[in-house]
């Protein structure tokens, strides 16, 4: 995938990234979001990414193709080496390896943090977000029956973990 590069996102990149996400806000149960997410309000959670929770923009071709972020898992003081990782992709931008082309560059950038453990949260049924984590080390390691409700229906999570 070396016709891809990734680079710390930029207030200028929220509407690409609420775009992105909103799609699948819309489309999908790969986040329990339900409503989306405005300019303003991305531009608002970038700030909330500092140098220890970086969100990661995936270009190609001069052209954001995604975006993956490492967010605080608990806020409790405990849980200072944990985060919680996130990728999504423009739709066009799927199926050709990119996530974990983002995913591992979270990774090198929790190690570079200091964190000591990531989690993904991922719907039962997102086949290709459980081979990607797969793919880039992480383990199974827990699964919540019925935790999620969209479009009707109840939803299961797998939690996959990546000790560093
Ligand atoms: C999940 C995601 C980040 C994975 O990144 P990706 O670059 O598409 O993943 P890959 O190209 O490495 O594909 C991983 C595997 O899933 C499969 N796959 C990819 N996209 C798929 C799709 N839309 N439907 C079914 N399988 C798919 C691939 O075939 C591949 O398996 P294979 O190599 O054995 O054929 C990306 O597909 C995406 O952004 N999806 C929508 C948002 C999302 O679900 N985010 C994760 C939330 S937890």
């Amino acid at each position: 995938m070396s016709d891809v590069r990734m680079r710390r996102a930029q207030s200028s990149d929220a509407a690409v990234i609420a775009a992105i996400y909103n799609h699948y806000i819309a489309t999908s149960t790969a986040t329990f979001d339900t409503i989306g997410k405005t300019v303003e309000e991305r531009e608002a959670w970038l700030e909330q990414h500092g140098d220890a929770h970086p969100v990661l923009v995936a270009e190609r071709d001069g052209v954001v193709v995604g975006w993956g972020a490492l967010t605080p898992w608990g806020v409790r003081p405990g849980w200072a080496h944990t985060a919680e990782v996130t990728v999504y992709l423009a739709p066009d931008a799927t199926g050709q390896g990119i996530g974990a082309v983002v995913l591992s560059a979270l990774v090198e950038a929790a190690r570079v943090a200091g964190h000591h453990a990531l989690l993904s949260q991922i719907v039962a049924e997102n086949t290709a977000s459980l081979t990607m984590t797969e793919r880039v080390g992480f383990e199974r390691v827990g699964y919540l029956r019925s935790v999620g409700r969209k479009f009707d229906r109840w939803i299961d999570l797998v939690v996959m973990e990546l000790v560093l």
